[in-house]
């Protein structure tokens, strides 16, 4: 039976800071609403780096964490919604950028579940035997599509990208992924595409910016999280006591903690870095897995689970051994 593990993590963000303050200039908002409302100071906001720039730096992090050559992989999945182009996708412009072989690579759109997703299939089709090695990146540049005259947005998103490698492994440590949609609740947080046009000839049309439901998602994210939780505690041969951390996808610290309480699980099991970077999305997952790595809230040998909701509905999770 063949068994899969993390062979390196590595994350990137922009330089550009963008503090509660600086979105105080911009709509009618403050400090102290953001901070007590979503936990948020700070977040990232891309200076002329797209989505593939900000993958390929996680990327060349991540391959070197692990000591693989690019060469050697022979697999690459971005999870984004928000890709350079609609065509060619991230893992294309990535596979090209990072001088791999002539290898398989595509993206996969579950919003902010996506990384999750992206490992779900990636741990899937090397678990298969017909791959050896996959690069596995969430990757975004959110406030392209994030509407700066919207307050109930605009002070949530941000962007970074996170990469995991993953490979075979003699025992299991990738112990299982489950993942989730329901489309019927997809009014809840949504980006239109460009509509189909009254008429050929029909020469510009609105941008699309993202919407949500705050107060809805809210319910959705403090429900489905400690789901998730449950779902991999009861499934696999852990216990909540061998966890030592819950890395949730970082939307609202409000979500965490109460998911906290509901799991009745101490909070300083649930990692959090909101505080500086806001909800990246797709990259939120690995993101904040690699930084629990870096900040040594992860070593070798620990088990952690990993959980993320988004739109879609999408939703799911990991329980990992790094
Ligand atoms: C968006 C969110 C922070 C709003 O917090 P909330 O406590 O639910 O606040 P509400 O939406 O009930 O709004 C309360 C009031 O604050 C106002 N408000 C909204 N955004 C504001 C802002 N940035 N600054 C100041 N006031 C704001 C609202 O207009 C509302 O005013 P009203 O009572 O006069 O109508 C919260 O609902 C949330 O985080 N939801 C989940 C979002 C999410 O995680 N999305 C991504 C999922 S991947």
């Amino acid at each position: 039976m063949i068994h899969t593990k993390i062979l390196g993590t590595g994350s990137y963000v922009p330089n550009q800071i963008v503090s509660n303050f600086d979105l105080e200039k911009l709509v009618d908002t403050n400090d102290e609403w953001i901070q007590s409302r979503t936990g948020i100071i700070n977040r990232r906001v891309t200076r002329g780096e797209n989505t593939s720039e900000l993958a390929y730096k996680a990327a060349i992090k991540a391959l070197e964490d692990a000591q693989v050559n690019a060469q050697d992989i022979d697999l690459i999945i971005v999870a984004t919604v928000t890709g350079d182009y609609p065509f060619p996708a991230v893992a294309q412009i990535l596979q090209r950028r990072l001088n791999c072989n002539t290898i398989t690579a595509f993206d996969v759109n579950a919003a902010c579940t996506g990384f999750i997703y992206a490992l779900n299939v990636a741990d899937k089709m090397i678990r298969s035997g017909s791959y050896h090695k996959a690069l596995v990146i969430g990757a975004e540049t959110l406030t392209k599509y994030t509407d700066y005259e919207d307050r109930n947005t605009c002070v949530l998103f941000a962007d970074a990208a996170g990469a995991m490698v993953i490979g075979k492994a003699e025992t299991p440590h990738i112990e299982k992924i489950v993942t989730y949609a329901k489309g019927d609740l997809e009014g809840l947080l949504k980006m239109e595409g460009y509509p189909l046009k009254e008429n050929f000839k029909t020469p510009k049309q609105k941008r699309p910016f993202i919407e949500m439901q705050g107060t809805e998602v809210f319910k959705f994210a403090t429900s489905v999280l400690p789901e998730v939780v449950n779902t991999l505690i009861n499934e696999t041969e852990y216990t909540m006591e061998d966890v030592s951390l819950i890395v949730a996808h970082q939307a609202n610290k409000r979500i965490i903690d109460k998911s906290a309480r509901v799991l009745k699980v101490p909070i300083e099991k649930m990692f959090m870095n909101i505080d500086q970077y806001g909800n990246t999305s797709a990259a939120s997952v690995p993101l904040a897995i690699d930084e629990a790595i870096r900040h040594h809230h992860l070593k070798r040998g620990d088990v952690f689970i990993t959980v993320a909701f988004g739109a879609g509905l999408t939703w799911g999770g990991a329980m990992i051994r790094y």
